[in-house]
């Protein structure tokens, strides 16, 4: 089955992210969020992306035209009954996801495939909830989405084959790389990630380099295009907490605890690049 009426719940950083590159990919896509003002901020977050290519020439005035288009927004899971695909990229809180998921399973059509963009919640715990497991999958898309070339497609021990090759090939028709993992805490990438994110942190905090230091060492000795505590700063310091204290649960290995300097900085409110302060000062 191919996919080619996409519907994405959630228009925040990540899902506005799959509705831009779905819609470049020449799909019609369904943009979900619930109130009006979230709507808006997902469009001109859209609308800012797409700008940021013709100002660089890489996108025409027209082709960004067509591509806001093909997007519709809706408040209304109901308004999914007929898409092949959902992509649920809500808040990354199970009993969120779950409700979200229980509500696309009752409303969408028995074929439609439903999808979360979860980094660390159990895709077969969310399958679970839905009278269709063997049409539920993982696709974990990474920050920035627009940029960023892969996307992990997850499976259950009950998705079917099926699915699975209609995710890759979605994958691939977005302009992603997809990679195929079973469903098992933090999948490839964050499972190895992870730990050495934490592993930054904690050098850090026992006074091995200062934080440019290590950054730069990462930067310029691997070619990473961030440092370990500018990507902490990134991807957000609470989400990293987060995600670890979900594989912590999981594995009970102590490098995927997250740090006690990690846990302070999200007390105090040091939420990284979002809060415009996190191991580096962003405000200005
Ligand atoms: N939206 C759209 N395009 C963007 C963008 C965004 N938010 N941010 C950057 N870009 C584009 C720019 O337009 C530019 O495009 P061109 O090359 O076509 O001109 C390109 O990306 C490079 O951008 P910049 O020159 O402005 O900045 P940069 O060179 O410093 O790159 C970066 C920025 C792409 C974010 C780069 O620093 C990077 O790749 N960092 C690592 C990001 C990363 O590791 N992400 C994964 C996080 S882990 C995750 O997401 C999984 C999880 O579950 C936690």
């Amino acid at each position: 089955m191919e996919f080619n009426k996409i519907g994405v719940v959630g228009c925040g950083q990540m899902g506005s992210g799959i509705v831009e590159v779905a819609a470049k990919a020449g799909l019609e896509v369904l943009a979900m969020e619930i109130t009006d003002e979230l709507i808006e901020k997902g469009r001109s977050r859209i609308e800012k992306s797409l700008g940021r290519a013709v100002d660089k020439g890489k996108l025409s005035a027209e082709d960004k035209d067509a591509i806001m288009g093909r997007i519709k927004f809706t408040s209304n899971l109901d308004n999914f009954a007929d898409s092949d695909l959902v992509v649920e990229a809500v808040t990354e809180d199970l009993k969120t996801k779950l409700e979200t998921f229980v509500t696309l399973d009752r409303v969408c059509k028995p074929e439609t495939a439903l999808a979360s963009n979860t980094s660390s919640l159990s895709i077969t715990e969310l399958a679970a909830g839905t009278n269709r497991p063997g049409r539920f999958i993982g696709l974990h898309f990474f920050n920035p989405v627009p940029v960023m070339k892969l996307v992990e497609v997850v499976k259950t021990v009950a998705t079917d084959e099926e699915v699975i090759a209609s995710a890759r090939a979605f994958a691939e028709k977005v302009g992603k790389v997809p990679v195929l993992a079973k469903d098992g805490g933090g999948f490839i990438v964050n499972r190895l990630l992870v730990p050495y994110l934490f592993d930054a942190i904690l050098v850090y905090q026992n006074g091995l380099a200062t934080k440019e230091d290590i950054d730069n060492g990462m930067k310029f000795g691997c070619g990473h295009p961030m440092g370990p505590l500018e990507l902490n700063d990134f991807i957000g310091l609470d989400t990293m907490y987060y995600i670890g204290e979900i594989l912590f649960e999981e594995f009970k290995e102590p490098r995927f605890a997250p740090p006690p300097l990690l846990k302070r900085m999200v007390q105090a409110g040091y939420l990284g690049r979002k809060t415009g302060r996190g191991f580096y000062d962003y405000s200005k």
